[in-house]
């Protein structure tokens, strides 16, 4: 009898068991969806796990993942972030009858490569037991440079050091050299998967020995099972940043960070430098458990932007590996004054939430200390605030962490955060300011008064008053 083993179950006893820069392409006229980073509303994509969202230099946002079956590579496209919600999905490749990949297909990624669209992929054979978890790394290839319309086929299999588990591969470029990342059993250390680098010689190639980056051996990196995967690589600030996930996929899964000075030789591990607490996990006060295998992308402003998965609850029935409800999120990503990503938390489901800096104060954020609402510096959740639309443009405004308590005006003029008492307390609305991304936030309760940061602290003052402008971030 096939029974369903956790593939990190059954790795672990195997242990014991000695186991996309665009070809000049035709203009594209598809039917995407057109909806503003406005529309952005997470869950982006539901049930779509090991999310890769990148935006293509032909100006569309392409999106790929593993589909709960495991059983094809899909592959969609629009030309806004949100527009990526409710894009078609295109099947572009499914799982073999018999054979090697026959079985799983895990976290697709589509990259262009020598002006050829190829996805990689982590495929196992089918059949039951023990060998669907003999999971190694493929590539599929489109015959044109649409990879929406062209037809798939099997490129071949990764060559990598070893012959053992492997999956997660990923592609990125430094100083003019391809480099290839993934994740993978290593003989002779007694982990699931660690985290190698190497240049690449062709598409399913290295050309030079691998470096191992990061070995799971912090707490917070064997909950469950010993896991470093899902290499995802951002160059900002002088500095490369790559994140890993780690853990089991249940609620314990959360990212990692290594990070090395751009200029460094990135081959030589010493370059890279651990964090060594987790920077992204999961978040009970926004409900949003599990978070990882997470990659960056950018909003049409050119923002930064984590693109991850999560679940909305944690309590899971049967292998984790196989519930379909790792849904794909996004929010933006912000940096601390030393140029090191404040990832925050998982912002929760519903509308993308903002911050809100005085204009006339950098640095000097609306936030909140518990229920006291407050302005200054304050850690980057107690600065999220989301806007929930009301009927006739109205808005509630709650923090990330308090879904249920929202801004409330007074008569006195004083604002806090709290369940509305009076009709409308809890109403505003955005109104445009005077300079691009800068908005007012007037009360509805009290209309032409909006929210200041003056010489006393937050007060609700009028609508013209200069302290009343916010730039939104
Ligand atoms: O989602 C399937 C696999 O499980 C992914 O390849 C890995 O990152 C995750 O842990």
């Amino acid at each position: 009898m096939s029974f369903k083993l956790s593939r990190r179950a059954f790795v672990a006893s195997a242990a014991l068991i000695p186991i996309a820069c665009s070809k000049p392409g035709s203009a594209r006229k598809p039917a995407e969806s057109d909806k503003s980073d406005r529309d952005i509303v997470n869950p982006l994509v539901k049930n779509r796990a090991d999310a890769q969202i990148f935006r293509h230099d032909d100006g569309f946002y392409y999106m790929t993942g593993s589909v709960p079956e495991y059983d094809r590579l899909v592959l969609r496209r629009a030309k806004t972030l949100g527009g990526l919600t409710d894009a078609e999905e295109r099947v572009l490749w499914r799982h073999e009858d018999t054979g090697p990949m026959s079985g799983f297909l895990w976290a697709p990624e589509l990259h262009l490569i020598d002006g050829r669209w190829i996805v990689y992929f982590a495929a196992g054979p089918s059949g039951g037991g023990e060998d669907v978890f003999r999971i190694r790394t493929y590539a599929v290839v489109c015959d044109g440079d649409d990879p929406m319309k062209g037809n798939w086929t099997v490129l071949g299999e990764f060559k990598g050091p070893w012959d053992s588990f492997n999956l997660d591969s990923t592609v990125f470029h430094h100083r003019g050299t391809r480099f290839f990342a993934w994740a993978q059993r290593e003989p002779g250390i007694d982990t699931n998967s660690n985290i190698y680098i190497a240049p690449m010689a062709s598409a399913l190639t290295l050309a030079a020995e691998p470096v191992r980056l990061s070995v799971p051996t912090l707490d917070w990196e064997i909950r469950g099972f010993k896991v470093n995967e899902a290499q995802a690589i951002l160059e900002r600030n002088g500095k490369l940043f790559m994140t890993y996930s780690a853990s089991a996929t249940d609620d314990r899964y959360c990212l990692g960070l290594l990070t090395a000075d751009a200029d460094a030789n990135i081959m030589d591990a010493s370059s890279w430098t651990k964090s060594q607490q987790p920077v992204f996990q999961t978040s009970v006060e926004t409900s949003v458990y599990g978070p990882g295998h997470n990659s960056f992308t950018v909003d049409e402003k050119g923002r930064d932007i984590l693109v991850y998965h999560g679940r909305d609850y944690k309590e899971i029935e049967g292998d984790p590996l196989f519930n379909p409800d790792r849904h794909t999120r996004v929010q933006r990503l912000y940096f601390d004054e030393d140029g090191n990503p404040d990832f925050g938390v998982p912002v929760g489901n519903g509308p993308l939430p903002d911050r809100f800096e005085a204009a006339g104060s950098a640095g000097t954020f609306l936030a909140h200390d518990g229920a006291e609402l407050i302005a200054g510096s304050a850690p980057l959740p107690q600065t999220q605030f989301r806007s929930t639309p009301e009927k006739g443009g109205a808005v509630r405004i709650s923090p990330i962490s308090m879904r249920d308590q929202h801004l409330i005006a007074a008569e006195d003029g004083s604002l806090s955060i709290g369940a509305a008492t009076q009709a409308g307390s809890d109403m505003f609305r955005h109104v445009t300011g005077p300079e691009e991304e800068t908005v007012r936030i007037e009360s509805l309760a009290y209309p032409g008064k909006a929210i200041a940061m003056g010489e006393n602290g937050l007060a609700l003052v009028e609508l013209g008053d200069r302290t009343t402008v916010w730039r939104v971030s």
